[in-house]
């Protein structure tokens, strides 16, 4: 069965017909065409889909787009303010947090969700790490990705640029 929904995604609303089994992941990259997003698992244990959906982070391998009507998406793609980068992307590049970049997006938007809820709390490297532990790296580069979002977390306190 389909269904008519519309939702914005990176600022840019969409009206699309999908059918009703569509996550949210796929229709973000097989009918917006926007790869930010990657599908590593497909079922919920690896946090490479992550985006933000009013603001929180959800796993979107297991999200279905019918339930997005009228929300607001962001990808990692979607952070920067023009040529901009958000101080999570330029915290990640600053740290190197990252080797094939394929779990990247997903922590990127995962970080940037967990320091708003945080809501500038002072975090340390274990709060951290378990703040981000439904985000996994197969690169196993997860002593800089930790030194990255302390940047972002330090440099802007809810994790927004200032
Ligand atoms: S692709 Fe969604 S959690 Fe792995
Ligand atoms: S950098 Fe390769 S999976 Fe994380």
């Amino acid at each position: 069965m389909d269904a008519s929904i519309t939702m914005t995604v990176d600022g840019r609303e969409h009206t699309l017909t999908v059918d009703t089994r569509t996550t949210l992941l796929d229709v973000v990259r097989d009918h917006l065409n926007n790869w930010s997003p990657k599908k590593g698992c497909d079922h919920g244990q690896c946090g490479a889909c992550t985006m933000l959906v009013d603001g929180r982070r959800v796993t979107t391998c297991l999200s279905l787009a019918v339930a997005q009507d009228g929300r607001d998406v962001v990808t990692a793609a979607g952070l920067a303010d023009g040529d901009q980068l958000h101080p999570v992307q330029q915290a990640f590049i600053d740290q190197d947090a990252f080797q094939c970049g394929y779990c990247t997006p997903g922590q990127v938007c995962s970080a940037v969700g967990m320091l708003d809820e945080a809501g500038g709390a002072d975090l340390s490297d274990d709060e951290i790490r378990e703040r981000m532990s439904g985000n996994l790296c197969r690169c196993g580069a997860y002593v800089n990705i930790v030194a990255a979002v302390r940047q972002a977390a330090d440099g802007a306190p809810d994790g927004r640029r200032s």
